[in-house]
Parts: structure tokens; C-alpha cells; sequence
């Protein structure tokens, strides 16, 4: 297979890895998306022998973690303390070999931040500008995007948040959202005025033309597509500042209450994460960040595309002094579980620190089949099955087995002394083709194609399964025993050449292979004569990998099982026959009016289309919906109820409504549905 030369020349690599939010443990999602493809790209870079610096850390500002410390009446601060141990804990046990793993809280943090804002500022790249926005006249606090809940205007989900929908996706403005409630209070939040920095990513326009769509067409199709519409859509400017208590204060005289919008100040997280490295490490930072032989990528989810290609990219742009841009920006799409996505709140995850506790010492298992089916350019699924099944047959059948049987049989044979030997026909044909996996991987993971690189690293196992199934060993001892040993040297050969590559994918495992033969040395080449100095003996080592139990599989898909009631719902009502439900006229209905009833703060009135008439409803949603919102609404309208009069007003009938503990929605046909149309 022709390959290209390997890795440019860069002085050095400053590799990033979105920083999570520090208000809850991660999942596999987290670790396929981002971490482990970063991890293995590191991995791979320093057995280079590359200068790298790898750069991770809590993300601990944002309107999440202050909703959170407020729901759970604890400060932001505990909060990002607890989720920032137990993610770094559970990051370095699972191998993810970050150089510097920092903080947003930190001093050095928010110092870079005000530093890189006052920058910006001096140099008249924000325009500052007053607008409304909402404010919870309870709490008398403006709200920031994710304080404010209401209907997506794209797809109709009645739980999107200010600034995204996470049913479709789209990016969200306060304003466009429909029937707005702040989650604070519930209520319907005010507009007040208000002023902030903005950045006016419409002038970045024709550099980001010119760089991401002319000069960065080799990047992923997913990532370059997503940025293509961003840019085709047209850019608006972006609020730099948020009226927040809990972030990076504002440089600046009399902005009392205002702090940096936490996506202007997570990205500067990886500055100032490098900068407190090199203080560390007698390093200077500017040489990751500034210096154009340094090669920036960063690893994330495509959640995280826009801030990483178009904004940050913009804002590194601007700065006075001269930033590096990313070289590649490798993301991934999301991972599933189990046919549904991951949810946080609906607990639908397999969080990372519970899979450290219920499987130990089982990292590699985890991180081979997460390569495995890693959403590299679409979302990709993960299930237990699936999961035993890798382990189990790829793992355990073919990488542990061709392991152990070498190792049993150059302890039954030689008691761990490796023969040494020269090679004949068969090994000549067979290190060929392990020079052309290697040179595979490498190619593979330059070009961020981690799975397929792991791929070509199992065939290596499989090189040696069938090397030792071909040549039988096992049936010359007897006859040709100096066969066997030409034989047992090879497979030594080819294990060790194994526990070389796998180190970027499996480091667990590798470190086992490479200790039992005492290789040291930091190094990804298999050729020979780096490899054959090491084949002197070979300590026993146990079972690499052993198979995931029918058990272990059934009890992690029982945690994922809902629990029967999961909040406040009432119980199912007593059962009626179907003559009974019959007997319910419900029809879409068209409204047509409403508007306030007098000293009742939860009734509108309303006139409704029904296709038969037009009727008057009195109904009880005032405190979620102003009348202006929801006139010209399809609903769903009990037709035959018997007419009520509810303060002075007679109500012919009952809209539909879906109610739960905090929400309450339409029950909406779709726009094409008539007035009068029958609901079944
Ligand atoms: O989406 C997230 O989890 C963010 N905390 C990622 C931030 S990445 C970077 F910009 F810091
Ligand atoms: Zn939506």
C-alpha cells in the first residue's frame, strides 16, 4: 500500500480535548467523542517522540453549574470542586494521559481570561450595546440563555433552552423561543434592558471564507460541512458578557454583576491550562500557542464544532498578538446507548466512574470497543451485547490468545529464554506484512481515522494466530524442534511488535506485553532492529483479557432501565371501556382570540374554531401563555364537554393540554390539521 511521509515537521503539538463542564461525571459519550481519540493521537505523537503537550480540564463556569448549586442550594463553587476531583480521578484511571488537567476557577484562569478580554477590548474589537432581555422580576436577576426555557421554533419541543435546542440541535436565541419561562422561578420572565459586549462575528466573514472553507477543505466532511452552513447562513455578532455572579469578571470599570459569556472563556482555558503546565515544566507557553511551527488540534464533540471552527478560531483572529489556528479540528458525532441517546437526566448513560468501579482493571476492554464503534462520521450506537461480544471474540479469541499462547509455549519449551534465531520464508512473508499494519496505523491515526488505525492493529494479533495456527509448532516439537524454535522466536517477535503498536489503543495491556520482555525504551518502531535486542527472555504473564459474562452484561443493561415512576406523575386513573371513550368528542380547534380574565391570574379566555361553531373556552394556562403567543394555535378541544361557567364566563368545552411537574404544552395537531377534524 503506497503511504505518504509521516508527520510534518512541527516543533511541537499542543493538543486540546474539551474541557467537560464540572457539574457532572462523564459518560461514554464523552470518552468516544473526544477523549480517547485525543488520547490515542497523544499517545501516538509522543511514542513519535514529539514534543506534545496535552490540555484538558473542568469547564466551571456556565449557567448549568449555577442552576444546579440553586437546585441543589449548595454554591457553584462545591459543586465544581466535587465533579472537577472526581473527573480528573477518573480520567487518570482510565488512562486518558493528559499533561495538565486545569481548572476555569483557577486564578491563573481567570487572570489569562480578563488579560485576553482586555485585549480584545483595547483594541476596539466589541461593540457594546444595549438591548432587552429577560429578567425574573422573583429572583430580580436578568437571565442568562439557559435560565430560560420555551418552545423550540424549529421542532416544537417544549423544553428547549435559550440558547439550544437539544431535540434538534438548533442554535437559539432568547427571543425565538416560544412561551418563555424561566427556570428559576417558572414564570414568565420580563424584558428589561441591558448592556453587553458583542463580537461581531459577521465582520470574521471573508477570513473565515478563506481559511476554514478554502484552506481547511481536507478537514472531516462532518466538521467542514457543519461550519460551511454556519458560514453560508450568514454570521451574527455574539454577546461576549453575561449578567452573572459565577464566572470571569469583567476587566472593566462599573460592570458590576457582568462576567465573560463562559464559551468566550472556556476555550482561553486551554491558554491558560498550557501556561500553568510550563510554569510547571520550565516550559514557555507561547511556543504551543504562538509559534507557527507548533501544530494546534483540537478533540471534541460536534456539539462543540461552531465554538472551536468559526468563534474561538475569530477570536484568536482578533487578538493583538499572533495566535495560532487549529490545523485540524477532528470531532466526532455523538455515541447512543442502547438505542436511545444519552441522557443525563433521564440517567440513560454508562457513566465512566461506575464502569471503573464495576469493571476493574478493565480499561482497555472499554477503550477497545469505544474505538471500535467511535461516531467518526456519524453517530454510532454502543450496547452491552455489543460490548461482550468485541470483548469477547476480538479481544479474548484473537489479541489475549495469540499472547498467551506464545507465552505458554516459550515457557513449556525454553522456560522463557527466547530462542534466537534466523528467519526463513514464512517469517520473511509474515514481517512484511507487519511492517505494512504499522505503516497503516500511522497513517491511519494522522489522519484521525482511529478506528480503522485500531483495526489494523488487531490484524497484527491475527498475523500471529495465524502464523502459529499455519506452522503448528505444537506437532514439530518432537520431530523438528529447531523448527519450533525459528518458530517461538518469530512469535516472541510479533507479540512484542504487538504490545509496541496496541500502546496508543490498549496502554494496559501494552505495558504488560512490554514489561514482560523488558522493552523500556519509548518508541513506536517494530522494524528489526529495534525489536530483536529485546527478545532475550519473556516472563509469564497471565490472561490478558477474560470473557464479559451473560451476568455482567444483564446487570449494566437492569441500571439502564427507567425506574417505573420517575417523578410526580399521578397513577394510571380507573379503567373505562371503550364505549366509554367513545363518548369523548375531541377535535382540532383553531385559536382564534384570547386575552385575560379579569382578576383571575391563571384563566384566559379564548374563542375557538371548531370547525362546527366558534366557542368560547375558558382555560387555565394564563400563567404559562400570554394571549398574544397563542393566537392562531392548532389544539385539541374536548368538544361535548358539558358547558361550565367559570368566573361569569360560560366555557363550552376543554383544550388539551400535557402537564407535568414544571411544564405544560399544547397538545398540537399538526399545522395541516382543519378545524373540526375528529381526534382519535
Ligand atoms: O460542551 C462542553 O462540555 C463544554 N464544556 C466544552 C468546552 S470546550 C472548550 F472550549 F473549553
Ligand atoms: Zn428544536
Amino acid at each position: 500500500m503506497q503511504r505518504s511521509i509521516f508527520l510534518e515537521d512541527y516543533k511541537t503539538y499542543t493538543i486540546t480535548a474539551a474541557l467537560p463542564y464540572a457539574n457532572g461525571p462523564l459518560h461514554i459519550g464523552h470518552i468516544a467523542g473526544s477523549y480517547l481519540p485525543a488520547d490515542i493521537y497523544v499517545r501516538y505523537l509522543r511514542l513519535e517522540k514529539k514534543e506534545v503537550v496535552f490540555i484538558c480540564g473542568s469547564d466551571e463556569h456556565g449557567a448549568a453549574i449555577t442552576i444546579k448549586a440553586l437546585k441543589e442550594n449548595t454554591s457553584p463553587q462545591k459543586i465544581v470542586d466535587q465533579f472537577h476531583a472526581i473527573n480528573k480521578e477518573s480520567f487518570e484511571k482510565f488512562g486518558i494521559s493528559f499533561d495538565v488537567y486545569h481548572r476555569t476557577s483557577s486564578d491563573l484562569h481567570h487572570k489569562t481570561a480578563q488579560a485576553f478580554f482586555k485585549d480584545l477590548h483595547s483594541t476596539g474589537k466589541f461593540t457594546k450595546k444595549t438591548s432587552k432581555q429577560y429578567f425574573d422580576p422573583k429572583h430580580q436577576q436578568f437571565l442568562a440563555d439557559r435560565y430560560i426555557q420555551g418552545e423550540c421554533p424549529k421542532c416544537e419541543n417544549p423544553n428547549a433552552y435559550g440558547d439550544q435546542c437539544e431535540k434538534c440541535g438548533s442554535a437559539l436565541s432568547p427571543l425565538e423561543l416560544k412561551h418563555p419561562r424561566s427556570t428559576l422561578s417558572d414564570q414568565k420572565p420580563e424584558l428589561k434592558e441591558t448592556s453587553h459586549y458583542y463580537f461581531p462575528l459577521n465582520q470574521y466573514e471573508a477570513f473565515l471564507k478563506e481559511w476554514v472553507l478554502n484552506q481547511n477543505k481536507d478537514w472531516k466532511p462532518n466538521v467542514y460541512g457543519q461550519c460551511k452552513s454556519w458560514i453560508d447562513a450568514g454570521l451574527k455578532e455574539r454577546a461576549m458578557t453575561r449578567d452573572l455572579s459565577w464566572g470571569v469578571k469583567l476587566p472593566l470599570e462599573n460592570t458590576e454583576g457582568k462576567v465573560m459569556y463562559v464559551w468566550l472563556d472556556a476555550p482561553i482555558g486551554y491558554i491558560s491550562a498550557t501556561k500553568h503546565w510550563a510554569n510547571q515544566h520550565n516550559k514557555n507557553w507561547r511556543d504551543y500557542w504562538q509559534n507557527p511551527k507548533s501544530k494546534l488540534v483540537h478533540f471534541l464533540g460536534k456539539d462543540n464544532i461552531v465554538f472551536h471552527c468559526i468563534i474561538f478560531p475569530s477570536l484568536l483572529k482578533a487578538h493583538s498578538e499572533n495566535y495560532n489556528l487549529p490545523k485540524a479540528v477532528p470531532a466526532n458525532e455523538f455515541l447512543n446507548l442502547e438505542g436511545d441517546k444519552i441522557s443525563t437526566s433521564r440517567n440513560h448513560a454508562v457513566w465512566l466512574n461506575e464502569y471503573l468501579s464495576d469493571f476493574k482493571d478493565k480499561q482497555d476492554e472499554l477503550r477497545y470497543v469505544l474505538c471500535s464503534i467511535a461516531p467518526q462520521s456519524k453517530d454510532s450506537e454502543f450496547t452491552w451485547l455489543d460490548f461482550q461480544a468485541r470483548v469477547n471474540n476480538e479481544l479474548v479469541s484473537i489479541f489475549g490468545n495469540f499472547v498467551n499462547r506464545t507465552v505458554v509455549l516459550t515457557h513449556k519449551y525454553y522456560k522463557g529464554n527466547i530462542p534466537n534465531t534466523s528467519w526463513g520464508k514464512d517469517e520473511q512473508s509474515a514481517y512484511e506484512q507487519l511492517l505494512e499494519c504499522a505503516q497503516e496505523i500511522k497513517h491511519y491515526i494522522e489522519h484521525y481515522k482511529f478506528r480503522e488505525a485500531q483495526a489494523a492493529c488487531m490484524r497484527v494479533a491475527r498475523l500471529g494466530n495465524k502464523y502459529l495456527a499455519d506452522l503448528e509448532p505444537w506437532k514439530l516439537q518432537k520431530i523438528d524442534p529447531e523448527r519450533v524454535k525459528q518458530i517461538m522466536g518469530f512469535a516472541n517477535y510479533l507479540t512484542l511488535s504487538l504490545g509496541i503498536l496496541s500502546e496508543p489503543f490498549l496502554p494496559f495491556t501494552a505495558k504488560k506485553i512490554k514489561d514482560a520482555y523488558g522493552y523500556n525504551t519509548q518508541d513506536y518502531s517494530i522494524q528489526k532492529e529495534n525489536v530483536t535486542p529485546f527478545l532475550t527472555t519473556l516472563k509469564k504473564l497471565d490472561l490478558l483479557f477474560e470473557k464479559i459474562t451473560d451476568e455482567q452484561v444483564e446487570t449494566q443493561k437492569a441500571k439502564l432501565i427507567p425506574p417505573k415512576k420517575t417523578t410526580n406523575m399521578p397513577d394510571q386513573k380507573e379503567e373505562i371501556t371503550f364505549d366509554d371513550f367513545l363518548k369523548i368528542d375531541v377535535r382540532v380547534g383553531k385559536i382564534l382570540t384570547a386575552e385575560k380574565v379579569e382578576k383571575a391570574d391563571k384563566l384566559l379566555k379564548l374563542s375557538v374554531d371548531v370547525g362546527l361553531d366558534t366557542r368560547t373556552i375558558v382555560s387555565g394556562i394564563a400563567e404559562y401563555f400570554s394571549p398574544e403567543d397563542i393566537i392562531g394555535k392548532l389544539v385539541c378541544v374536548v368538544l361535548n364537554l358539558a358547558p361550565r361557567k367559570i368566573r361569569g364566563v360560560e366555557s363550552k368545552g376543554m383544550i388539551l393540554m400535557a402537564e407535568s411537574e414544571n411544564s405544560l404544552t399544547f397538545v398540537s395537531p399538526r399545522a395541516d390539521a382543519l378545524p373540526g377534524a375528529e381526534v382519535r
